[in-house]
């Protein structure tokens, strides 16, 4: 069975849309950890109640990004983990600890890469008036929010939509996405070759696999 560690640092819905799919047979794959950097993140408490170890590594302990970052590889190592999953950790990793999990890291951003990377995503499709936005599952390669698109998905924007709605739309169509894209990558039928996510061996276009 494949090992995965995720990493969070909130309320962890992507993280639970995991552990259901490794529970009912979507995923044949067991999270070993979860780490967040907060605390008080609520996905600590999903991953207590799925008995899944979770820890807890606060910047604040550390004097510095390299420091930190050198922890983070030393927790994550003790796993073993086939993959590590990025879902919502809102750290930005340095170049030296990506490059450990090259092609073995995703993460999932809430706009149509590569438009948006960064923050505020959902406010900012909005006060641009798009007609549509969505969320990408990418790797992870030192650009922040740039390596390759793996999935996408979409959603319309009305006149009268929250930044909140837009958020709470947005993560229903990550719960369906992301254990998807987990799949792939546990069933070997995914890898980055060349800087290119490559399904089922074909090279991916710029936005990703089109999947209905
Ligand atoms: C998600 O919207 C994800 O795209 C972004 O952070 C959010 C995390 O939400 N990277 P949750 O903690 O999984 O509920």
């Amino acid at each position: 069975m494949k090992k995965i560690v995720v990493l969070i640092s909130g309320s962890g819905s992507n993280l639970q849309s995991l552990i259901d799919g490794c529970h009912n047979g979507t995923i044949n794959a067991d999270i070993v950890a979860v780490v967040s950097n907060q605390s008080d993140a609520y996905g600590i408490i999903r991953a207590q109640e799925a008995g899944i170890p979770a820890l807890c590594l606060n910047a604040k302990n550390y004097l510095s990004r390299d420091e930190y970052d050198a922890a983070l590889l030393e927790t994550i190592a003790q796993y073993q983990p086939d993959l590590v999953v990025l879902a919502g950790f809102m750290r930005i990793l340095s170049s030296n600890f990506v490059k450990n999990f090259s092609g073995k890291m995703l993460n999932i951003h809430p706009s149509l890469l590569p438009k948006y990377p960064g923050l505020h995503t959902h406010r900012k499709a909005l006060e641009n008036g798009d007609k549509e936005h969505g969320t990408s599952v990418h790797f992870v390669t030192e650009e922040l929010d740039g390596g390759p698109v793996i999935l996408q998905a979409k959603i319309p924007l009305f006149t009268d939509d929250t930044e909140n709605g837009v958020i709470e739309r947005i993560k229903t169509k990550e719960h369906h996405i992301y254990p998807m894209v987990v799949q792939w990558f546990v069933n070997d039928r995914l890898t980055m070759i060349d800087g290119k996510a490559v399904l089922d061996g074909n090279p991916l276009p710029a936005q990703g696999a089109a999947v209905e």
